[in-house]
């Protein structure tokens, strides 16, 4: 075989926002547009994420993506929950995100989730461009159906128009008080310094074009030389997600963004404790297009490529973190790729003090978010874990000295009922929160209150 094993892979893009911002909604308008168009069987379903492939990207796209400008294969959205924090869209030496949409509804504004997810984007570094969603909502809209934004806008009356544009320069300066330079998207030249701002309505798939042909743009322009992989080597991925399954014991899904992963590879991923070292027993994916929400329908394959969404199934993979490193052994030295790991996680570990609160938090990206936060408000940490609120976590709490740090703060996580029963007992204080801004706030009212 003297085919070059350097090719280019799918950019992979996070789609991110406040809940109900509508971001499932805009992946449903692409999935349902490909399927009307009979090319369902096209778009694959992975675990969290979806591949459109640069084909149906330009026939939703129409007139503004000409396939042949491209040389992406498409493009695979990552839909995250609201409620749920995605803060680790970058690890080191890879990108788990390699750029985003954030979606803000029109009406609804910049809420505390999308102030979030702004802040993820400006610490990753990840390039990202505005969905301003729910158009059709303003008042007097008149609705065409998949138009693009420019065909649509100039069908508005005078005083349609002027509403969306209150709320889309509402927009552009809540992104400017963030220190972002934004502009409409027709008028940004250069997509690097200047965030654009794409209005679209997931309803009725307006913008939608331009929103695909901006972002398969942006990739094709910046990103190109970040997609080349060697799509036959060993694969490397993020742990989104560590689940239990029925009938196969705890699993990750796990974001592959280089390589391959076959059923027989030896894997390294980071753990609680240590590198966890374990043997793939089945790789399993959704059935096409089968009902995303439940993922209950899986197919078994022997292999898959980046980038990709893919369960993994196998041994001792209780200890494992969201936000932690997946890498493939196969013809390399175990130990070499244990390090690998090793370094990765330490390049993610919070600095802890000798006394402070106990911090828990869903992944490690949104533990180290959180330890920044916390470091910012000059909060010292005692205790820094991935994980719900456990017993122990209040044994840890009730040891400290002073009543300000006999708490635990959780991002994103739930507490365990014996915890709260113990927090109780030992005077220990929970806070729990989805949104680490809100979190720190609540516990810095906490403090006042204590020292008044
Ligand atoms: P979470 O996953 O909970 O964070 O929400 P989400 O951002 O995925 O929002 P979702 O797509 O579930 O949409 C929330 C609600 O808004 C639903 O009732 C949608 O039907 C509605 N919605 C989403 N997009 C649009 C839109 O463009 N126009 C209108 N009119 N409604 C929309
Ligand atoms: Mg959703």
């Amino acid at each position: 075989d003297t085919r070059d094993p350097t090719s280019l892979r799918t950019p992979i893009v996070a789609v991110l926002g406040h809940v109900d911002h509508g971001k499932t909604s805009l992946l449903d308008k692409i999935r349902g547009s490909a399927v009307i168009e009979g090319e369902a069987g096209a778009i694959t379903q992975h675990i969290g994420a979806t591949a459109v492939p640069l084909d149906i990207i330009s026939t939703i796209a129409g007139d503004l993506v000409d396939p042949d400008d491209f040389d992406l294969p498409g493009l695979l959205f990552i839909d995250t929950p609201g409620h749920h924090s995605f803060t680790t869209l970058r690890s080191r030496g890879g990108a788990l995100a390699d750029i985003a949409i954030l979606v803000v509804d029109v009406n609804d504004g910049f809420q505390p989730q999308t102030l979030e997810a702004l802040d993820i984007l400006k610490r990753s570094e990840t390039p990202f461009i505005v969905a301003a969603n729910k158009i059709d909502t303003v008042p007097g809209w008149k609705e065409n159906e998949d138009a693009p934004i420019n065909d649509t806008y100039e069908s508005q009356t005078d005083r349609v128009r002027e509403r969306l544009d209150e709320s889309l320069y509402e927009i552009i300066g809540n992104l400017s008080d963030e220190g972002f330079s934004a502009d409409l998207y027709w008028r940004v030249q250069n997509f690097q310094r200047n965030v654009g701002v794409v209005p679209v309505s997931a309803m009725t798939g307006e913008g939608v074009p331009d929103l695909l042909t901006v972002m398969m743009g942006l990739s094709q322009r910046y990103m190109k030389e970040e997609m080349e992989i060697d799509v036959a080597g060993p694969g490397v991925g993020t742990v989104l997600e560590v689940k239990e399954e029925k009938g196969f014991g705890t699993t990750i899904d796990t974001v592959l963004y280089d390589g391959t992963i076959r059923a027989d590879d030896t894997l390294v991923v980071g753990g609680q404790n240590e590198p966890i070292v374990t043997e793939v027993r089945a790789l399993l994916q959704p059935r096409p297009l089968a009902e995303i929400r439940t993922e209950s329908r899986f197919e078994t394959v022997e292999e898959v490529s980046a980038a990709s969404g893919i369960k993994v199934a196998a041994p001792d993979l209780a200890d494992a973190m969201a936000g932690a490193p997946v890498r493939v052994v196969r013809d390399r030295d175990l130990d070499e790729v244990i390090a690998e790991v090793q370094a990765e996680l330490a390049d993610i570990a919070v600095d802890t003090a000798e006394e402070g609160v106990v911090v828990k938090a869903d992944t490690l990206g949104s533990l180290e978010a959180m330890a920044d936060a916390l470091g910012e408000a000059e909060v010292p940490i005692v205790r820094a874990e991935v994980g719900d609120v456990a017993p122990r976590d209040v044994s840890v709490a009730s040891t400290a000295e002073d009543p300000k740090q006999q708490v635990i703060l959780g991002f994103n996580v739930d507490t365990l009922d014996d915890a709260e029963q113990r927090a109780e007992i030992e005077d220990v204080s929970i806070f729990t929160d989805e949104v680490i801004y809100q979190l720190v706030e609540g516990y810095e009212e906490y403090v006042e209150n204590i020292e008044q």
